[in-house]
């Protein structure tokens, strides 16, 4: 046994975002000081299996390192859900025996089953602090439609928009169509209400692009949503903490595509990140305002970047989306906001970590059972 802080970092994952997720592991296990921290890695595969391995407890240099091969074990036959339960619930039994485990689990996964609260039930129910945000806000911070109605509950300004269901629109599309066009107009963006990273998003400009992006948009989801466009500047602020969340300066995105959409971010890399954005200091306090107070809204812990839009015709900002689970490479705008406001990504690391065990430990305080 040594004093090291044993952390499971979870990564890949069965979505479209693999591949950023191995890089960000591989950044952050070579930023973490293995002084203090030991890594115990778990690496989902394509298809969804979860594989552990031994324990890091050196930097590596390549992300094929990070491929751990699955075991060919008794329990590989079983189907591929109960599988990828066996080695989390494994490590948490393993605890009970005093031997080696997990202190603080650290998911490295975007998207569907990453930030969408799943994994983090999966951490409650196996009683491990993790890093990042809670079910209720992960969740959240994955449906455009509820994040919405939470912002407007707490006052912040955001664009219109209406929102159906695959069932509703197959029973009356035309009168979606007619809300529509009665109040958002066109151009306007479709999008599935529960998505990441700009797929299934489109910008309609007639009634024609409006039906098919509609189609597109519930090929990904149940739900779709139709925001009015905005033409404004893309300014993004970082949030870190818990009760008392800090926010960092804002930067700016500027698209190199008509939108930030998935090849702006992706494919292309031409899309610049201005850090900080330049914009008076007032409006920069503003910003920042708005951001604590969307963290706030969803019940936001750990950490969260929260993009907004700057309306060119009257310098308003509007709240755009919340992000529980922000890309996290050393490149990505989170770090670097953090980086501008005085906290490098090693800091960084170590705050995410140390916040994941206070809520952890905040959360022992509740009683669960009452006693009459
Ligand atoms: N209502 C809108 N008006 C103008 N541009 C928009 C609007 N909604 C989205 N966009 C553009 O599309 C991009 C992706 O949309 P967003 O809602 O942020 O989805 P994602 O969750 O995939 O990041 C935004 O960064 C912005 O460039
Ligand atoms: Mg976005």
């Amino acid at each position: 046994m040594n004093n090291k802080l044993r952390v499971g970092l979870v990564y890949g994952g069965k979505s479209g975002e693999h591949d950023v997720s191995l890089q960000t592991a591989l950044a952050v296990i070579q930023a973490l000081d293995f002084e203090k921290y030991e890594i115990k890695p778990f690496y989902i595969t394509k298809y969804g299996d979860w594989v552990s391995g031994k324990a890091i407890r050196e930097r590596i240099e390549n992300k094929e390192q990070l491929l751990l091969q699955q075991e060919v074990t008794v329990e590989n036959s079983r189907p591929s859900s109960v599988q990828a339960l066996t080695p989390l619930f494994r490590t948490a039994l393993e605890d009970q025996a005093g031997e080696s485990a997990i202190d603080v689990m650290f998911p490295l996964l975007h998207g569907t089953f990453g930030e969408d609260g799943t994994i983090q039930g999966l951490f409650e129910m196996a009683d491990i602090p993790y890093v990042g945000a809670g079910v209720l806000a992960s969740a959240v911070g994955m449906d455009k439609v509820m994040m919405k109605k939470l912002f407007a509950e707490a006052g912040i300004a955001q664009c219109m928009y209406r929102y159906f269901t695959r069932y509703q629109w197959k029973q009356d599309a035309s009168y979606y169509i007619t809300e529509i066009e009665v109040t958002l107009g066109y151009p306007c963006f479709v999008k599935p209400a529960n998505l990441g990273s700009s797929v299934g998003i489109s910008k309609a400009g007639n009634r024609e692009e409006l039906i098919a992006a509609i189609e597109e948009a519930l090929r990904f989801d149940r739900k779709v949503i139709v925001e009015e466009m905005v033409d404004g500047r893309e300014i993004e602020v970082a949030v870190l903490g818990n009760d008392e969340p800090l926010a960092s300066v804002p930067g700016e995105i500027v698209a190199s595509n008509d939108f930030y959409d998935y090849r702006a971010k992706y494919v292309d890399g031409k899309s610049a990140l201005v850090i900080p954005a330049e914009m008076p200091d007032a409006q920069k306090e503003e910003v920042r305002e708005l951001a604590l107070r969307a963290y706030a809204a969803i019940d936001g812990s750990g950490l969260s970047r929260v993009d907004f839009f700057l309306e060119k015709h009257n310098g308003q900002f509007l709240i755009n989306e919340i992000n529980t689970m922000p890309g996290f490479t050393p490149i990505s705008m989170y770090p670097m906001l953090w980086q501008e406001s005085g906290k490098s990504y090693q800091e960084l690391l170590d705050d995410l970590i140390r916040f994941a065990r206070e809520r952890y430990n905040d959360k022992q305080q509740n009683q669960y059972v009452f006693d009459v």
